[in-house]
């Protein structure tokens, strides 16, 4: 069974691409009365309607989430257009502290992947307070960044979004590292296709595009959210091995630790499997230093 906590949009949307995907039955753990319960019967007929046989529960009750081998965490208040993913820190540090407790007691085997932001601080403080082993508590939103760099690139050349391949390091947040030296566009360097002008347009809508869909919909991005998160899953539910890139806890690598920050990772059946550590040049490796101490500096604000 795969839990999720936290049914707002964000929740929803990773629901409906887990369900789709028919990988187990889920069950939805949300605060707010009768919110859970209703997506459940909502998103039970959508799969009745698609053939998929799926069970969905909902549920106000953390208990719930017995027999769970995976728990993503979706729960926490959002970001509005003039908030940084940092002031919402002390907001949801609070909200995944009682989470994290609940899952160590009640899953205390299960695979933890992260949505809620600031998403490094909250992996972090999901490590800390279950207790886990490392490799089982980790963050999305790597394919998110990704997907959205991706996404621009592909407009800029008029070429299909699926035929390039990037990686990703760093924060979730504006001091993320892309990486045109490890972008490939149909096998050619993005660095011999592109200007390095129009690249660094192309970095710098990136980072904002968290903001500009805020400013457009007035709510939070959470399509690609769901179908991202639901991306990790499967890859750990199948034992994919799949490389993404994965807010994970770093322990030495890239010359850190005792933070969680985004690095291109193997995701199978016990969550992060290996750690891949690319041979950054000393511009890449200064900006990964930078976006670490961001969130090291948030990290220390955080009461665990
Ligand atoms: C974004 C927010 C949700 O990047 O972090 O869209």
């Amino acid at each position: 069974m795969i839990a999720i906590v936290g049914t707002g949009k964000v929740g929803v949307a990773t629901a409906i691409h887990l369900a789709v995907k028919g990988l187990d039955d889920l069950v939805l753990i949300d605060i707010v009365e009768g919110l859970p319960q209703g997506e459940a019967l909502d998103l039970t007929h959508m799969c009745t309607t698609l053939d998929v046989d799926v069970d969905i529960i909902g549920s106000n009750d953390y208990k719930d989430m017995t027999g769970s081998d995976l728990v993503l965490i979706s729960a926490g208040f959002i970001r509005t257009a003039d908030m940084s993913r940092l002031d919402l820190l002390h907001k949801n540090t609070e909200v995944v502290k009682t989470i994290s407790k609940a899952i160590a007691e009640h899953a205390p085997k299960s695979n933890v992947i992260m949505i809620t932001n600031p998403l490094d601080v909250m992996t972090y403080v999901a490590y800390k307070v279950t207790g886990f082993e490392r490799n089982r508590v980790f963050g999305f939103s790597g394919l998110l960044d990704v997907a959205r760099y991706k996404s621009l690139i592909a407009k800029e050349l008029g070429v299909a979004a699926s035929t390039v391949y990037t990686t990703i390091v760093g924060e979730h947040g504006d001091s993320m590292v892309l990486l045109p030296r490890f972008t490939l566009v149909g096998g050619m360097p993005l660095t011999s296709l592109l200007s390095p002008e129009k690249i660094a347009k192309i970095i710098e809508r990136t980072k904002r595009m968290g903001s500009e869909i805020i400013r457009l919909k007035k709510w939070s991005a959470s399509h690609a959210v769901g179908a991202g998160a639901a991306s990790m899953a499967e890859a750990v539910k199948k034992d994919a091995k799949a490389i993404m890139p994965v807010s994970t806890y770093l322990d030495g690598e890239y010359g850190t630790s005792d933070v969680c920050i985004t690095v291109p990772s193997v995701l199978g059946k016990n969550g992060v499997e290996k750690i891949i550590e690319l041979p950054l040049n000393e511009e890449e490796k200064a900006a990964l230093r930078r976006s670490v101490n961001v969130v090291k500096e948030a990290i220390a604000q955080v009461r665990l």
